[in-house]
């Protein structure tokens, strides 16, 4: 299973629920889990990897060591949020790209399990950050849109060097 980079248009398509609580839903969640792992990522979605299925995975530590740490939010919908804080964000899908992006706080995220049971999670902070940040991409928003004009401006010439590298010929 292989990350997309930027500018790979699959990265602002958007996904669709997952209806099949299968075990390729499961293998699916293992695969980007282990994916996330192998780029030193501590989340991922899944059409990050060219599946657009409305399902993520994060594991705030990042350590393949700390598995009770993992998350897989299948479905997820926000449904409450609070508190505005900012902090430097990076994306598996621009290496290298750092921004500093404007997030809630507190947000309480209903989601289904791989079993296809619903929750209902309060995450804060860091955590909370990385669960937008993994949710945007379902719908093919990309943290670069969020940042400040100034950050944007600062960006552009590595922006371009993804481009030339990973861009269509
Ligand atoms: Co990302």
């Amino acid at each position: 299973m292989q990350v997309l980079v930027y500018p790979n248009p699959l990265l602002r398509r958007g996904s669709v629920d997952v209806t099949r609580f299968d075990e390729t839903l499961a293998a699916t969640a293992r695969e980007l889990l282990a994916a996330m792992y192998e780029e030193r990522g501590v989340g991922l979605a899944a059409p990050q990897t060219g599946i657009h299925l409305n399902l993520l995975v994060l594991n705030p530590t990042g350590d393949r060591a700390h598995p009770e740490e993992e998350k897989v939010l299948v479905n997820p919908k926000i449904v409450r949020q609070k508190g505005r804080a900012f902090a430097e964000e990076g994306c598996l899908s621009f290496p290298g790209i750092y921004g500093e992006v404007e997030r809630a706080t507190e947000i309480v995220v209903r989601y289904a399990d791989l079993q296809g049971a619903e929750h209902e999670a309060t995450y804060h902070d860091f955590l909370a950050r990385i669960v937008q940040h993994e949710m945007d991409h379902l719908r093919g928003v990309l943290f670069i849109d969020r940042l400040s004009p100034a950050d944007k401006v600062r960006i552009r010439p590595r922006l371009a060097e993804l481009e030339r590298r990973f861009g269509a010929a």
